[in-house]
């Protein structure tokens, strides 16, 4: 599966990096929605992000927001999609559901939580490391749960929503913590065999869907961003200079937020 995303020869993307923001210095001839000096960011699925310029279609290109730096805008695509989808298209919590965000401190737990409490009213817990309790709740988690101390799938609360960010868990395991009507969301059902096999055989309980990186998408999480609905939490920037130190760094497996390189 990586092999074949990632290139079976040689890698596929000749540049890599996803997620960008930056400033329009050329448009093309037929572009009239934007000009040069605009202010954009979002999601290039063929790559390229890691370089001083990029050039994309027109049509992936939202405004970023306003009240972010550069830096700060470049910690948005890619972490804030997965938690749009989760909620947005997968299970929309209602104002005061039961929410609970496996992975709470990561690149798309920390986007997670801020949507689910701030945009959709619902009350949330965390699960993540000690280290990370205090700036989940600072991000607006009601409660939190450190994994290494407290088995979550024994609590006593049931859920109406389970969002688990990095396939840590699976429905089986979860099933006597969610409401009968809960769904268990899973981001990385690959990552998770029993997920997997969950989402072929189409257990209605549990929901997966694929990246929307799109415009729209982009447009709604600026959105909230301007709205001050939700704010990325950045774990560290990193020069271009140092982005294989950057990717040693992600894969830890224990960001606090997101990991940007910072383009000179
Ligand atoms: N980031 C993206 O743009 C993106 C987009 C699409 C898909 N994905 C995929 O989605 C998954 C999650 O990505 P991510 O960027 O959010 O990962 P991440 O930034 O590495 O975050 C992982 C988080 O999970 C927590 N954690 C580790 N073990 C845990 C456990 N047993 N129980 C509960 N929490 C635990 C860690 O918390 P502590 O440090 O507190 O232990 C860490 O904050 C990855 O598989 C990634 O490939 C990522």
């Amino acid at each position: 599966m990586r092999i074949g995303l990632t290139g079976i020869r040689k890698p596929r993307m000749r540049v890599p990096g996803l997620g960008f923001v930056g400033e329009i210095v050329a448009v093309g001839e037929e572009i009239t929605d934007w000009k040069i000096g605009d202010q954009v960011y979002g999601f290039s699925e063929t790559g390229g992000a890691y370089a001083k310029y990029l050039c994309v279609p027109s049509d992936i290109l939202a405004k970023k927001p306003k009240n972010l730096t550069f830096q700060e805008a470049a910690a948005v695509p890619g972490g804030s999609t997965p938690a749009l989808i989760a909620f947005r298209d997968l299970a929309t919590p209602k104002e005061g559901d039961k929410v609970l965000i496996i992975g709470a401190s990561g690149g798309i737990g920390t986007f997670a939580v801020q949507m689910a409490k701030n945009v959709y009213g619902a009350e949330v817990t965390g699960v993540c490391g000690p280290t990370n309790m205090d700036m989940v709740k600072s991000i607006g988690a009601d409660f939190v749960i450190d994994y290494a101390k407290e088995d979550y799938t024994k609590g006593e609360i049931k859920y109406d929503i389970i969002f688990d960010t990095i396939g840590a868990s699976n429905l089986s395991k979860c099933k006597n913590i969610l409401t009968e009507t809960g769904v268990f969301v899973s981001n990385n059902p690959v990552t998770n065999p029993r997920s997997l096999f969950h989402m072929i055989t189409g257990i209605k309980r549990l929901k997966s869907g694929t990246a929307d990186e799109s415009a729209t998408a982009m447009e709604q999480i600026r959105q909230w961003i301007e709205e001050g609905k939700i704010v990325p939490v950045i774990d560290t920037v990193y020069p271009l200079s140092k982005v294989s130190e950057a990717h040693r760094h992600y894969e830890t497996g224990h960001a606090k937020g997101r990991i940007v390189i910072g383009i000179e």
